[in-house]
């Protein structure tokens, strides 16, 4: 059998524990008997991240902006624990947060669908991708105690004229907060979430709350307002697609009645609560893929979930797994299929659209892993249990 031929080569960055394990496998079984895969490696993984002063995430980084489509495994972020376990020279910054810097992206996270996983919520049928702005708010906000006393917020022009407005007048203790955003961020947030609404062909919900927080989220209604209307309100008729803005609580309430099938892009803390509420309603965070889109049109996949420690040290001590190895599986196609896009190679994503659905279709027939075991449900069809490996060599009988 001739492989699939590449052309422009994927950044790859390699990470930490079960899910380094999986990646290997994957790689050896699923990707490389088929496709003549073409990466430029980076290894993420703790130690090498140690030995570089960290510079390979940046390296990393740079060459997806170069390339534009990565594909990335799961990484610790390490803790004081981890500085010990490690013997790291410092605690190095979440990868993510520095690649996310660097490509200043949105990530969407979307749940994978599969017959007899079924959400908490029956109705849902389709896909509900969270698109959540990754700059500012309260993780990049000031806050402190008060006690009796005036809380004022100073705003110092360029000129050094000022502007200042009472926060509150305490009389006993309190707390404040001081929060920011800006104009370029909004806006890249603004054209990742609509480019990615025409590109899955689904309708986008922005919802903010600019009936109370009048100037702040009536800044964010006002530039996604404009920017649909000035740049992509002629695409989305043409796709039939639409925007709808929204309170967030009407969103809530929206989202919870739909059968799914939407965009929902959330400011920085409601993307954070919403995305954990529905990959835990779709079934398993194991079954969360993650995209980060730059407003240039740049692509890196991973899965939503982190290293799975636990597996890993039962797998030192040589005991069989069974870590579910979809949303990795599903990072790699993501990937294989925008590199086939963007590159012309028709072959390449057909491969990754039929490494899917082998996926899928694996789990269907009865075989996963254990953490899905106990939740599916699909008449005639009994679950069974396979390790790691045991999925995955299943997954490329039916390739
Ligand atoms: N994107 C990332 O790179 C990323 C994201 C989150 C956490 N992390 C890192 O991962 C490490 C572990 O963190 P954690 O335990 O909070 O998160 P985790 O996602 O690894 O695990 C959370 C829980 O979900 C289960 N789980 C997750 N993925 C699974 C899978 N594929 N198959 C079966 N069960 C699965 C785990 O057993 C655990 O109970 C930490 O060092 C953290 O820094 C990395």
């Amino acid at each position: 059998m001739q492989k699939i031929k590449m052309t422009t080569p994927l950044v790859e960055m390699d990470g930490d524990e079960m899910t380094r394990i999986i990646w290997k496998l994957i790689k050896d079984i699923l990707i490389t008997p088929y496709v003549d895969l073409k990466t430029e490696y980076y290894d993420l993984g703790l130690k090498h991240r140690d030995e570089t002063d960290d510079k390979v995430t940046v390296d990393a980084a740079n060459a997806t902006k170069k390339y534009g489509v990565a594909v990335k495994c799961a990484t610790i972020t390490p803790n004081y624990q981890r500085v010990e376990e490690y013997d790291l020279k410092e605690m190095w910054k979440s990868p993510n947060g520095t690649i996310r810097a660097i490509l200043d992206g949105t990530v969407f996270r979307s749940p994978i669908i599969v017959k007899g996983i079924t959400p908490y919520i029956p109705t849902w049928e389709k896909p509900i991708v969270i698109a959540r702005h990754a700059y500012g708010d309260i993780y990049k906000a000031v806050d402190g105690l008060a006690g009796e006393g005036k809380a004022e917020l100073t705003y110092t022009d360029t000129d050094g004229k000022k502007n200042t407005v009472t926060v509150f007048d305490f009389d006993g203790d309190g707390v404040v907060l001081a929060m920011h955003n800006t104009d370029k961020s909004i806006k890249s947030f603004a054209k990742a979430c609509f480019n990615y609404a025409l590109e899955v062909k689904m309708p986008l919900i922005f919802s903010a709350k600019d009936t109370i927080s009048k100037k702040y989220d009536g800044k964010f209604k006002e530039i996604f307002e404009k920017i649909f209307n000035e740049e992509y309100k002629a695409e989305f008729e043409k796709e039939g697609v639409d925007y709808t803005y929204t309170l967030i609580d009407d969103a809530v309430a929206r989202i919870i009645r739909s059968n799914g099938g939407v965009v929902w892009a959330c400011k920085n803390y409601d993307g954070d609560v919403m995305s954990d509420m529905v990959a835990t309603a779709f079934g398993s965070l194991a079954m969360m893929t993650s995209v980060l889109v730059s407003p240039d049109g740049v692509y890196e996949f991973e899965a939503a979930h982190g290293t799975v420690t636990r597996h890993y040290y039962k797998y030192l001590k040589g005991e069989e797994t069974s870590t579910n190895p979809v949303a990795t599986i599903f990072a790699w196609t993501g990937a294989l299929k925008k590199r086939g896009a963007l590159d012309g190679l028709s072959d390449l994503a057909d491969f990754a659209e039929r490494l899917e659905r082998a996926t899928i279709e694996t789990i269907e027939s009865g075989k996963m892993t254990g953490d899905l075991v106990g939740m599916f449900n699909l008449p005639g069809v009994k679950a069974e249990k396979l390790t790691t490996e045991e999925f995955i060599k299943e997954i490329a009988k039916k390739i």
